[in-house]
């Protein structure tokens, strides 16, 4: 994973500890498929050789990676469910392990949630691996009902409600500007 990618080098230079930011070159795109693959293809085997679905054919859906000092080491995937409702969904949610509890994958989830406010969300939803209920919790997130199977495994469906357009705009800024791994 190149960090030189995505950012002009200037202001990427100027960036420390935990930056989450959209996808929006190539090879940003190529960190956030090659991270979703080798966490849940390679390592978990939720699926078997490809996770790509067709949200990953639809040029409305949105990629998020987090860089850690400059490497990227996270990723996240987010669309919209319900254009009335203002739904969106999470997923894809993916830290490498050798970075993980450092305070990557927290900032990432509240980079989705904002960036989902910024597009006119009012809700997110999201189909949770059991281990990772408390994660979501301590986050704000709030369970919809009992345990379902998704990708052939036991999930608890979650939802939060987006924040405001405007305080979306500013955290959404904050986490592209880098916060350290207390999310400060
Ligand atoms: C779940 C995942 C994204 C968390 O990422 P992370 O970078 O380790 O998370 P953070 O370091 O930001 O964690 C923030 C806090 O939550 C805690 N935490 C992390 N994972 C947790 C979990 N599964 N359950 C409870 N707490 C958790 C951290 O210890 C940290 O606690 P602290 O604030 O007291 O220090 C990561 O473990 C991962 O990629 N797992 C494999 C893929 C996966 O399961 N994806 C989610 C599918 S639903």
């Amino acid at each position: 994973m190149q960090a030189d990618r995505g950012l002009e080098a200037p202001a990427l230079a100027a960036r420390t500890g935990i930056v989450c930011t959209r996808a929006r070159t190539a090879s940003e795109r190529a960190d956030h498929l090659a991270i979703r693959h080798q966490v849940f293809v390679d390592e978990q085997g939720v699926f078997g050789d490809s996770d790509l679905d067709k949200h990953d054919r639809d040029r409305s859906t949105v990629a998020l990676i987090a860089y850690c000092d400059e490497v990227v080491v996270g990723t996240v995937r987010l669309f919209q469910l319900d254009p009335a409702a203002g739904t969106w969904q999470g997923d894809r949610l993916a830290v490498l392990a050798p970075y993980r509890t450092r305070g990557v994958g927290a900032p990432l989830v509240r980079c989705a949630v904002a960036t989902a406010a910024t597009l006119g969300g009012r809700v997110m939803t999201a189909h949770i691996q059991l281990p990772n209920v408390d994660f979501f919790e301590r986050l704000g997130w709030t369970r919809t009902g009992g345990t379902e199977l998704y990708a052939g495994l036991p999930h608890q469906p979650m939802r939060i409600v987006l924040p405001s357009r405007s305080e979306a705009l500013a955290l959404v800024k904050r986490l592209e500007d880098g916060v350290n791994e207390r999310g400060q």
